[in-house]
């Protein structure tokens, strides 16, 4: 008897339907989350890579050897083009020879690499202590990735975030110095920053982190694999530089790889193995783990490997050298849009736009307006929200692209969209959040008071929080969620939710966020589909 219910064609028939309603994934029209190179014989290549490896498990790479070479390879790769070989510059702190070996292990993203660093440096720092009952700090710049949030949340490290400067997005090496003390584990600066594109001054940071015997974690898990191959000359930011410990890359970004592949590299084996977790004490087999995961896929690190393989050095400079161009057009193309400007002095394929303030206000362009008006042309710009940095100092809201390969092949299109949608929000003024809360307040069932409430509530910590349903009726009062908590599909434009996100207190925002996720992919009840 068969044991298929449904005709597999006519499941993937519904599944090339369901894929049909995401943001495109290729031609360039998404200006974040994906990577496409702009050719298809390498999705086609990296697809069939990982259909080889689909039943392997990546958990024993000495049973399913396969695991073991790829991994081998593409580490070897990453260490060579982040000059990490024969140890790169040293780890600055005088050990032997072997601590300078740079070794590492492929995980299956960004933030997986993150909490690994975050792992290995908080227990050799506990190593070295023995005994003290203090809570180790991170050290890094406010422009570090969310990741080292979550690392820091549970690994139990408190978080100690630089402000930077409001202008330009970069950290000051004074500044970070300051925050040095013997109760730091770990600094994490980033090659470059995810919000502002910055190159964070790694050989600086670096030296003053050697000299004080703290680890050094360089985030490049976004630019990494374009930075190593851009044209012209960068300031050394990898294991050139000596005192950088780890460093992060990850694949399916830059390395155009589909998603779950990064690679976290470490300087001295003796370092790197406070990474692993193993344990024989239990009654099945050992458990030894260089990552998060127990049993693996091998799927995307077998693409990452074949692409790797196909492209070479040679590949990536030239796939490099396209991201770049465009990242150049695009830059010139906003500095000549009046009322927008492009934030400090971006290093690698990421631009994050602001409103230019030197000129009068009813020339100004809002970039979240502006985000609004070019996706309703079908380009999908990225919102980022402003902050204000425990100096009282504010960070500009602004509007993040994330330039891949492809770009270039779109450029007079997206220009023109650009050039367009500002003209179109020209002058329009920043939507005031409070204004906006205030108003939807006022609609509440029980008024501002009740939204009062709800922050106070939050703000007391997760055990006395927000219960599910009162979050969600609060969406629903805001137009996030639909009526008895159906989800929909993102409102039009993004800027009034922006406006929220900016004008709520942080803990109820992140409350609110978190059921309108987690509602996004409940199940519904059976027969309301
Ligand atoms: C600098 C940086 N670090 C870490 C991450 C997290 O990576 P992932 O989304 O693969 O977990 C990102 C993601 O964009 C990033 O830009």
């Amino acid at each position: 008897m068969s044991v298929f219910r449904r005709d597999p064609a006519e499941v993937i028939a519904e599944l090339e339907s369901l894929r049909a309603a995401d943001a495109p994934t290729h031609g360039g029209r998404v200006l974040s989350y994906v990577y496409d190179s702009g050719e298809h014989a390498l999705d086609e290549l990296a697809g069939e890579a990982a259909r080889l490896v689909q039943p392997v498990n990546g958990l024993d790479p000495t049973t399913f050897t396969s695991v073991a070479a790829m991994e081998s390879a593409v580490v070897g790769f990453a260490r060579r083009v982040f000059h990490g070989e024969a140890g790169g510059a040293g780890a600055g702190d005088g050990d032997g020879a072997d601590a300078d070996v740079v070794v590492g292990s492929v995980t299956s993203g960004g933030t997986e690499s993150c909490i690994l660093a975050v792992k290995t440096a908080r227990d050799a720092w506990r190593a070295a202590r023995e005994g003290t009952p203090r809570i180790p700090r991170l050290v890094a710049p406010v422009t570090v990735h969310a990741a080292f949030h979550k690392a820091a949340e549970l690994l139990g490290l408190a978080l100690d975030l630089v402000p930077v400067d409001p202008a330009t997005g970069a950290p000051r090496v004074d500044d970070l110095e300051e925050r040095l003390g013997d109760d730091v584990a770990l600094v994490v600066v980033s090659a470059p920053s995810y919000p502002f594109a910055t190159l964070d001054p790694v050989a600086e940071v670096a030296a003053i982190c050697a000299a004080r015997h703290i680890a050094l974690h360089v985030d490049a898990c976004i630019g990494g694999f374009a930075l190593a191959f851009w044209p012209g000359e960068l300031p050394a930011w990898d294991f050139a530089v000596p005192g950088v410990t780890s460093l992060s890359a990850d694949l399916h970004k830059y390395g155009y790889a589909p998603k779950g592949v990064s690679v976290l590299l470490t300087r001295g084996r003796d370092r790197q193995r406070r990474q692993y977790f193993a344990t024989t004490a239990w009654p099945g087999y050992p458990v030894v783990n260089p990552t998060l995961a127990g049993s693996r896929p091998a799927g995307p690190l077998a693409a990452s490997w074949a692409i790797v393989q196909a492209l070479g050095e040679p590949g990536f400079v030239e796939l490099t050298g396209r991201a770049a161009r465009a990242t150049a057009a695009l830059r010139s193309l906003v500095d000549g849009i009046e009322g927008l400007q492009v934030v400090g002095d971006p290093t690698g394929p990421l631009l994050a736009v602001a409103t230019d303030d030197e000129v009068a206000p009813d020339r100004r362009v809002d970039p979240h307006h502006w985000a609004d008006a070019a996706r309703t042309a079908g380009w999908h710009l990225q919102l980022q929200p402003g902050l204000v940095q425990s100096d009282g100092t504010r960070l500009p809201h602004t509007t993040h692209l994330t330039i891949t390969p492809v770009t270039e092949s779109v450029l007079p299109e997206l220009s023109a969209a650009l050039v367009a949608a500002a003209d179109a929000v020209r002058g329009a003024p920043p939507i005031d959040g409070g204004e906006l809360l205030a108003g939807l307040a006022a609609q509440l069932p029980g008024g501002a008071d009740a939204l009062a409430a709800a922050s106070v509530r939050q703000a007391q910590g997760a055990a006395a929080g927000l219960d599910s349903d009162s979050a969600a009726s609060l969406l629903v009062a805001f137009g996030l969620l639909g009526g008895a908590g159906a989800t929909g599909a993102l409102p039009d434009r993004l800027a009034p939710v922006l406006a929220l996100v900016e004008a709520l207190p942080g803990p109820l925002t992140e409350r609110l966020l978190v059921e309108l996720l987690a509602r996004v992919v409940e199940p519904r009840p059976a027969g309301s589909d």
